[in-house]
């Protein structure tokens, strides 16, 4: 008999309907076999997973590794390090680097430095802007994973595109099938606050909130579901940080708009009053939100209108973030690297089911992005993207000892119980213990196959009216 290249043996494999005591065959790079465990095949390595749980790997919709452009603040070699020690198997990467991923000459530019340093799989976003609306055909048949729409500004200062614009990429993506994430926030009325604010003199932190109410998001994510809507684009919701906008997409869901939402661990677990004592180090795009929202969005992960959790880690230099005046303090902080203690502290804490986490993390995630059924579960033919958790490990977040190259963030000092002890892509542990054990360059792009395109007014699109002869 054939021996596999290894037997994951004596944990509990979970998904979101089920945890089952089973061991895993896992070879050339595949799940062969899930089940008892003297039926398994020999095997060359045994994992003991005795005591642990056994976990598809988290899939990050979103994560900045900044190269090309701000290689100081991060590249591919240490974001997906901070990915694979986090637990994270796959990421999807976001386009506000420089050059932007809006050209196919970046696009390519960026492949190749992924191709080269990734640790884990990976995605990478194309940005949908007001000038490149003629190229995004180009970069989907160059293999994006989906697009990027920045309605309101922030790190990178893209600017938002035009309605038009927007419109019309919506119409080209929904005629090929994919997901556009969009930065739901009105960039309009947040460039006359901020303006406002700093022509008052205002530098502290809570101006920062003030610039960017939660109309902000209620307009943006109205405006992107209708445009979704009209044109049958796939739209994804990122960073939902407040409960305001929520019955919208509540609603557009039951219409049958595709529209997918993910929220991040900080606006579950921390508020404006975390804003006072962190000041700059806290500050991101949407806002960290006032106490009554954090709630709502609990409410919403447990229910499935938010399908989704992932990190927006968005590394920046300890100085980028502690400057006095809050408009100097670069927005973001990193995440990819803690989301899973933070999270599985929670389910520790009885605030969501190991299940839920599953479902969450990675079961969604893989669905919403094509991903699935090659990834999100641990089943016959999926990736081995697998990582082996300890409920009972404790450990205090040091941002000292962070893989990412930004040794900064709002997580410091924090208590954390469950944690991933081991990580495996496509059948290599590329971490055990907190130690990378794989070469750069292991990572691959996922493998993506969407739903079918469901266009819709297509008559009534640019290209259309423009063949128009009447
Ligand atoms: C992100 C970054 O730094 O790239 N910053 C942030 O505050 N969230 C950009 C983004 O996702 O908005
Ligand atoms: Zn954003």
């Amino acid at each position: 008999m054939t021996k596999v290249d290894y037997v994951i043996r004596g944990g509990q494999v979970v998904s979101p309907t089920a945890t089952i005591h089973a061991s895993v065959a896992v070879h050339e790079g595949r799940v062969v076999a899930v089940g008892e465990d003297a039926l398994m095949p020999p095997a060359a390595e045994i994992i003991d997973a005795t005591g642990k749980f056994v976990i598809p790997g988290a899939i990050d919709s979103h994560v900045h590794f900044r190269t090309p452009g701000y290689d100081y603040k991060e590249d591919w070699h240490t974001g997906t390090g901070a990915a694979a020690r986090g637990g994270v198997t796959t990421v999807l990467e976001m386009p506000n680097t420089n050059p932007p991923t809006g050209t196919l000459e970046a696009l390519r530019q960026k492949q190749a430095i992924a191709k080269a340093q990734a640790l884990v799989d990976y995605g990478i976003y194309g940005l949908l802007d007001e000038n490149n609306i003629g190229q995004l055909e180009a970069l989907i048949d160059a293999g994006v994973s989906g697009f990027k729409c920045f309605m309101g500004n922030t790190f990178g200062d893209l600017p938002a595109p035009s309605d038009g614009a927007m419109l019309e990429g919506f119409e080209i993506l929904a005629r090929r099938g994919m997901r556009c994430t969009v930065h739901a926030e009105n960039f309009s009325i947040m460039a006359r606050r901020q303006a406002q604010m700093e022509a008052a003199g205002r530098t502290d932190a809570q101006a920062h909130l003030a610039a960017r109410p939660e109309v902000c998001a209620i307009e943006a994510v109205s405006r992107a579901v209708i445009f979704a809507e009209w044109t049958g684009a796939r739209l994804h919701i990122a960073h939902k940080s407040s409960g305001d906008a929520l019955y919208l997409l509540r609603d557009a869901k039951r219409r049958g708009v595709d529209v997918t939402v993910e929220t991040c661990p900080q606006y579950l677990l921390l508020d404006t009053g975390d804003m006072k004592r962190l000041k700059g180090i806290l500050r991101v795009n949407p806002p960290i939100r006032d106490p009554e929202h954090p709630p709502q969005l609990w409410a919403a992960l447990k229910e499935g209108l938010i399908d989704m959790i992932a990190t927006d880690h968005a590394p920046h230099s300890p100085e980028e973030k502690t400057r006095e005046n809050i408009w100097k303090c670069d927005c973001g902080f990193p995440g990819v690297e803690t989301q899973m203690p933070i999270m599985l502290t929670e389910v520790n804490n009885g605030r969501l089911t190991l299940q839920d986490y599953v479902r969450i993390s990675s079961f969604n995630p893989a669905r919403a992005w094509g991903f699935f059924p090659r990834k999100g579960a641990i089943q016959p033919g999926a990736d081995a993207d697998i990582v082996l958790v300890d409920m009972a490990a404790e450990r205090t977040i040091d941002q000292g000892s962070l893989f990412s190259k930004s040794k900064i963030t709002p997580w410091h000092g924090r208590k954390v119980k469950g944690l991933p002890m081991l990580t495996m892509v496509r059948g290599k542990v590329v971490m055990k213990d907190g130690k990378i054990l794989a070469e750069p360059g292991w990572g691959k792009p996922a493998v993506q196959e969407m739903p079918a395109p469901a266009p819709r007014n297509t008559h009534k699109t640019s290209a259309a009216i423009v063949a128009f002869k009447g």
